[in-house]
């Protein structure tokens, strides 16, 4: 391990044991037009406090709808979702949401954006509003609008929005997936640098095997019908990362070979 690396790393003795989200037999169906959709069956799933949690899998498996349950958005599910130890009900400032867009009000300037419904005219919102806008690289960009901005961006607004109130667990839905690859490179090694600052505790969805294994701690592998959790894969490696290094790519390796070892509904087996 390089020396420069110790500083940045989090290893499993410094999380805390008692769990930012706990999900235990958690199963949500839906009506679908032909018949109903197990979008997730029976999930077992405990992230610890401060950890970085990729989750991965084809579309349809399931990955936004448990985001948005752990979120509070859908409450329609059975078996528990506790966060924080606290069952979940519904919405709570203890838990950040990003989406693939950014969703920022075209009429307010950035720091506005960020600020939400609290004033900028209270000096500890102003400060907090600041220092988030530092934190995600935009200084000098406070009084500027939406459509001024790339993507790339837009999107930082959006992370900073979400960690203005300071949320124990962000919640983040493909954030990236609609950035060019320089740009999620970027945004990767921002979100990174949150992480380490800040040490909130991170469930990111995407289906892109490089982001999941760059940034996560754990690689939890989804599969579809019903969504289920087919594999969970440690990623013990030091924060940064280099995505070109030959542990990572070991690591790569051992994700694919899930993927490509999970049968798909449409092929026979025998
Ligand atoms: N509101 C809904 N009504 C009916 N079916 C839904 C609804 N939301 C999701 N589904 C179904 O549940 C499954 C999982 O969806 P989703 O969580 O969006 O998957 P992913 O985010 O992994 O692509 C899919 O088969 C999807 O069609
Ligand atoms: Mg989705």
């Amino acid at each position: 391990m390089r020396i420069s690396d110790s500083a940045a790393i989090r290893t499993a003795g410094e999380l805390d044991d008692s769990g930012a989200v706990r999900l235990a037999r958690l199963s949500r169906r839906f009506d679908g037009q032909t018949g109903p959709v197990d979008a997730l069956r029976e999930v077992d799933l405990s992230i610890a406090d401060g950890e970085f949690v990729s989750l991965i899998g084809p579309s349809g498996c399931g990955k936004s709808t448990l985001l948005k349950i752990v979120a509070g958005l859908d409450t329609d599910f059975s078996g528990t979702v506790e966060v924080g130890g606290r069952a979940v009900r519904g919405p709570g400032i203890d838990r950040g949401f990003i989406f693939q867009e950014s969703r920022l009000f075209p009429w307010l300037t950035v720091e506005a954006n960020i600020a939400a419904n609290l004033s900028l005219r209270d000096s500890s919102v102003r400060d907090r509003v600041h220092d988030l806008i530092r934190l995600v690289r935009l200084d000098g960009f406070e009084r500027a609008y939406p459509k001024e901005l790339s993507g790339g961006m837009a999107q930082r607004v959006a992370i900073a929005r979400a960690l203005l109130r300071d949320p124990a667990v962000l919640l983040l839905d493909e954030p990236f997936g609609a950035l060019d690859a320089f740009t999620r490179a970027h945004m990767q090694e921002v979100l990174v640098d949150i992480w380490t600052r800040r040490r909130t505790t991170m469930v990111f969805v995407t289906h892109d095997v490089d982001e999941a294994v760059v940034l996560a701690n754990r690689v939890v592998i989804l599969a579809p019908r019903p969504g289920r959790v087919r594999s969970i894969i440690p990623i013990d490696l030091p924060h940064p990362r280099i995505t070109s290094s030959r542990e990572l790519q070991e690591y790569r390796f051992d994700v694919l070979t899930q993927f490509e070892s999970t049968p798909r509904p449409a092929e026979r087996v025998d």
